[in-house]
């Protein structure tokens, strides 16, 4: 049963099988980390019943996409592969074609129209793939799109699909209680669920036992992270405190998490992640817009005034974490004022980083009910690019004040631009890249920063 303490896989290989008697799966993943994180949980329930991972399409008698809704242009990136699936049904006989995750919850049986999908799967199927796969036919497509409100993959060992066996995701909860107007998330996911923290610890610990050197902990919104324990209230478990059960693990693993929520990040969290070094000093906290107008329409429940009161706690009680957000130009009756509001935000609190898009319209979501869209394309990407333009600055203002600081950094590869330079992120999530000077992936080293980009802390060993 999801949502219990089990025994049963948590011992097996974490990596993906080679073995060339078995029919391949390619699965492509988009979308957020949760979805990489639920096609390792899709590939352990195959892996189960008998596949193995291939990265080539070509020889996979099944190919999955597990896909995204957030935006319109998400789901219009899967269409165009969704014709190039037909190709490959047209050259090779027999061929599967599935589509899971966030579009097969929201289109469903409109995904069967194209005649090439044989299966549609949404996010809290998965236990049902291979019995799905069993009964698919050339004229009988499979489809299972039912939510739950209890699973939670809680007993699956997710099989790993990264490259540098460093870093891992592990979804601490699925779904969304928020019903935020502009988001399809609540429609494709569900309601909110949180994971057996006992489960968490064991697959933390499992990864650092087979060489991993970070997780992080996934959820719509972290802060509400809350487990009723069955049997004592007393032993009922809250974000900080499941923060604090990973971080007890062992000082060499350390923890990331995402995303946490203006209105629910707590002082307790805050304390928690001062009082531990393994827990990584950069919070994911998305704004949306500086706008209290579009905040209240957003249905976000926080002010600008809410979010700088939390930004001022954050810095005061852990200096120099890290701060990033996300933020969405031309959301329906968006004035210029409201979009100043948002620049004048940005450059306040000045942000580490940012993940910017444009309003896109879901269908079915309270915005799409409610508002007319009705800031013009070309308004919505002058914005887009003004907002851009200043996170650029503000990226690199923030860098240039490391110049002369020193960060342990975890080595995750070798720079793309240079084979003598490796690279990894400091706890800040600041990218660091410095000479190899003989060190390896997966080692801690100490380096200072001698000069920036925009993107990148160039540093020394030390
Ligand atoms: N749970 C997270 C966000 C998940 S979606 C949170 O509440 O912060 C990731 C980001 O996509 C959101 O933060 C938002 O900035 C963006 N997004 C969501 N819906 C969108 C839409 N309809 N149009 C444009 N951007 C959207
Ligand atoms: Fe979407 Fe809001 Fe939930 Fe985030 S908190 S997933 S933006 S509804
Ligand atoms: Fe996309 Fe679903 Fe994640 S809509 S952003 S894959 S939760």
């Amino acid at each position: 049963m999801p949502g219990q303490i089990m025994n049963c896989d948590m011992e097996k290989n974490i990596r993906p099988i080679t073995d060339p008697s078995r029919p391949k799966v390619y699965i492509e993943t988009y979308g957020c980390q949760m979805n990489v994180n639920d096609s390792e949980v899709i590939l352990s329930i195959l892996q189960d019943a008998g596949y193995a991972l291939t990265e080539n399409i070509d020889e996979a008698s099944l190919i999955l996409a597990n896909t995204c809704s957030i935006r319109d242009n998400a789901e219009q990136r899967i269409w165009g592969r969704i014709e190039q699936f037909r190709l490959q049904k047209r050259r090779r006989e027999g061929v599967m074609i599935g589509i899971v995750g966030c579009m097969a919850e929201r289109l469903k049986e409109k995904l069967l129209d194209s005649h090439v999908v044989d299966l549609v799967a949404g996010p809290d199927s998965y236990r049902t793939l291979p019995d799905l796969i069993k009964k698919i036919t050339p004229d009988s497509p499979q489809i299972n799109v039912l939510l739950s409100h209890e699973e939670t993959y809680a007993d699956i060992s997710p099989v790993r699909m990264d490259r540098n066996g460093v870093s891992a995701f592990i979804s601490i909860m699925r779904g969304c209680n928020n019903v935020c107007s502009y988001c399809v998330v609540p429609y494709t996911r569900g309601a909110e669920r949180s994971r057996d923290p006992y489960t968490i610890v064991r697959e933390a610990r499992e990864l650092f036992d087979n060489g991993y050197k970070e997780v992080c902990l996934l959820g719509q919104n972290v802060d509400s992270y809350y487990w009723k324990d069955p049997d004592s209230a007393d032993r009922n478990v809250n974000f900080a405190g499941l923060l604090e059960m990973v971080a007890k693990i062992s000082p060499g693993l350390r923890i990331r998490f995402s995303t946490s929520h203006p209105k629910d990040i707590s002082d307790e969290v805050i304390y928690t992640m001062a009082m531990y070094d393994n827990i990584c000093k950069h919070i994911h906290l998305p704004v949306q817009s500086g706008s209290n107008a579009m905040l209240e329409k957003m249905r976000r429940k926080y002010t600008r005034e809410w979010y700088l009161e939390r930004v001022a706690k954050i810095r005061s009680v852990i200096p120099g974490c890290g701060l990033t957000t996300d933020v969405i130009a031309g959301f329906c009756g968006e004035t210029e004022q409201d979009h100043r509001d948002t620049l004048s935000f940005m450059e306040e609190v000045c942000f580490d980083g940012a993940f910017m898009f444009q309003y896109s319209e879901r269908p079915g979501t309270l915005a799409a009910r409610k508002y007319p869209d009705d800031i013009p394309d070309e308004v919505k990407t002058a914005r887009l690019n003004e907002i851009i333009a200043l996170q650029g600055r503000m990226s690199l203002k923030s860098n240039q004040k490391e110049i002369g600081n020193r960060h342990v950094v975890l080595i995750e590869g070798v720079s793309k631009k240079n084979q003598d330079e490796l690279f990894g992120r400091a706890s800040n999530n600041k990218v660091c890249v410095f000479p190899s000077g003989g060190h390896r992936i997966g080692e801690y080293v100490t380096v200072e920063v001698t000069s920036c980009t925009s993107a990148t802390l160039i540093s020394k060993l030390v």
